[in-house]
């Protein structure tokens, strides 16, 4: 059961027969001496409808129908409601959750189609750090719709067209002059950018084929388009190579990138005229829209056909926003790219809306992330000033947390403590940039993100593996086969850290389902973080294997129930657990 849902849903039925309307804005309380939630709609509802605050609250009590889920309601202060759960319900909750694969985390009541658009690397350069955030964002705002029960749709819109892959292809074309048959496969994909690069400003005749290239390409000549496949087909197998490493679910299949929409631009321009909304600017085909202006004041259009006859990375993104409404049938679509891609964004939107180009009910949202800087608070580089490439990176970290484990578990097998660096490395870094409220910058700093106290991955994979060990230390060797047992246990709370634990653990589904909605990865960093404290408190203070058999297996049952939550949280974030550390 999604409780706070239940509560909102609940409290603002109480409000209206208390003849007041609004939301009764259910959140958790924000001290233990107000419950475990607090309503805080009545003093907005009062206001609205003219009377005391207080008394509107005291009939909000009386009428309210939550004597399953919660204690007597209580007000505080000019017109709080405090909501304490009973006790036998977290009771029963909790033991339908200990039963349940998905903890007892209902799917969504309407779900969705969602198209997630992620990643979208532009293909002729290799993957470096400015491809990161939006790649794990993407891949955790994914893994959540989906355990929700959406239908979710990933499209990587990689940027796989434009004048740089004339400059490649044609420097493709080159080299296998010269190295005859073998030059095709390209190792290293930055240094062919750099270098077909170099050439490029260098060699006037090689510029000169470069450009009849693009126009080849553009025309679409088949020797041309050939070798152009022959490139995207090596860069998608690198970018492949960083996904399958970084953990991250998206597949060839999931590549729909910009030349896919290719032919349709056209017919986009041709339909934007056809809607009456386009009009000539120094030779440039536009569309102007009330709400945008420049800096100046003056109207900022969107061009979507330049005077040369080329079209822009707009002219795209009204394709393939089209193409997910009418093809793909999406209710939403997330476009997950930095913040500064955010105007682009609104005016798309704003002019597919215009253009009738996408269904009134279609949601369409940009989900916006700040930069990783520096130490020094600059946009992150090598210490030359050069981009970062991912590979190097995913390396450093892996060394770094390999370092760690030798130091502080020595006795592990040489190819265990390859495991967990592996995953300690790639999870930290992937966690690090997940539990920043999106919207901020965040500055990446080796030592934070690695440590094993703190809101990161090493610690919360720490108070993973050391649940987990209860259970090996429980069961003498052959451990695991005791999780059945106590699967079906019964659970008591009497000590506070019990309850404490136990309120924590009945609000997995409540978390998830704002991730999903707010699109906010970093709200179940901080739900799993407090989870692993809460545990921690809790195995202080209540003996687990030396209490008496029924409150053993009770406890083994909340000790079981944090090990999964945490599990499963960490796995929609796209981070591994391990069973020793
Ligand atoms: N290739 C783009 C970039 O590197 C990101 C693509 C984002 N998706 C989109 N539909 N425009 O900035």
């Amino acid at each position: 059961m999604n409780l706070r849902r239940t509560l909102e849903t609940r409290l603002s039925r109480a409000l209206s027969d208390a003849g007041a309307d609004g939301p009764a804005l259910v959140a958790p309380a924000g001290k233990p001496e107000f419950g475990d939630y607090q309503a805080n709609g009545c003093m907005a509802a009062a206001k609205r409808a003219g009377g005391n605050p207080r008394q509107l609250a005291e009939r909000v009590v009386a009428a309210a129908d939550v004597a399953d889920l919660a204690e007597p309601l209580e007000v505080a202060g000019p017109g709080f409601i405090n909501i304490t759960l009973r006790r036998d319900f977290l009771q029963q909750h909790l033991g339908e959750a200990l039963s349940d694969e998905r903890l007892a985390v209902p799917p969504a009541e309407a779900p969705q189609t969602v198209v997630v658009d992620y990643s979208g690397p532009n293909l002729a350069k290799e993957m470096h750090v400015g491809h990161l955030r939006s790649t794990i964002i993407g891949d955790a705002l994914v893994r959540v719709s989906e355990f929700l029960g959406h239908n979710v749709i990933r499209q990587n819109h990689v940027g796989d067209w434009g004048t740089q892959f004339g400059m490649l292809t044609a420097y493709m074309d080159a080299r296998d002059d010269d190295a005859g048959d073998g030059g095709h496969r390209i190792a290293d994909m930055e240094a062919f950018y750099q270098a077909a690069k170099r050439r490029f400003d260098t060699d006037e005749a090689f510029a000169d084929a470069a450009r009849r290239s693009v126009v080849k390409l553009q025309g679409g000549d088949e020797h041309a388009l050939s070798v152009w496949r022959d490139v995207v087909d090596q860069s998608l197998r690198h970018a492949q190579e960083v996904y399958d490493r970084l953990g991250v679910t998206l597949q060839r299949e999931h590549v729909r990138g910009e030349s896919a929409y290719n032919d349709d631009l056209p017919r986009v321009v041709a339909d934007l005229d056809a809607a009456g909304l386009l009009s000539e600017s120094q030779g440039a085909q536009c569309v102007f829209l009330d709400g945008f202006t420049n800096a100046d004041g003056e109207p900022l259009p969107v061009i979507v056909r330049k005077s040369d006859g080329g079209y822009l990375y707009a002219t795209t993104d009204l394709g393939a926003l089209r193409y997910r409404a009418r093809h793909l049938h999406a209710d939403r679509i997330l476009y997950v790219t930095d913040s500064r891609q955010a105007l682009h964004f609104q005016q798309v939107f704003a002019v597919a809306r215009a253009a009738g180009f996408v269904p009134e009910h279609v949601l369409l949202e940009h989900v916006p992330f700040g930069m990783m800087l520096g130490a020094n608070r600059q946009p992150f580089r090598t210490r030359d000033g050069g981009t970062v490439k991912l590979t190097d990176l995913l390396d450093e970290a892996v060394r770094r947390a390999r370092a760690l484990v030798d130091e502080k578990n020595p006795n592990l097998d040489a190819p265990a403590r390859d495991a967990v660096a592996e995953a300690v490395g790639i999870g930290a870094v992937k966690y690090a940039d997940l539990c920043q409220n999106r919207t901020s910058d965040y500055v990446f700093a080796w030592d934070k993100l690695l440590s094993l106290e703190g809101n990161t991955a090493p610690y919360l994979q720490y108070a993973y593996a050391r649940v987990r060990s209860i259970f090996r230390k429980g069961g003498g060797p052959e451990q695991i086969a005791a999780d059945d047992e106590h699967r079906a246990a019964e659970i008591v709370l009497s000590e506070q850290a019990e309850r404490t634990l136990a309120v924590t653990l009945v609000r997995l589904p409540e978390t998830l389902e704002t991730v999903a909605r707010e699109s906010m990865p970093n709200l179940l960093c901080a739900y799993l973080y407090g989870l692993a404290g809460a545990f921690m408190a809790f195995y202080e203070t209540c003996p687990v294997l030396k209490a008496d058999a029924a409150v053993r297996a009770s406890r083994l049952g909340l000790c079981d129930l944090t090990a999964r939550t945490l599990a499963t949280g960490l796995d929609l974030l796209g981070i591994e657990t391990l069973e020793r550390m």
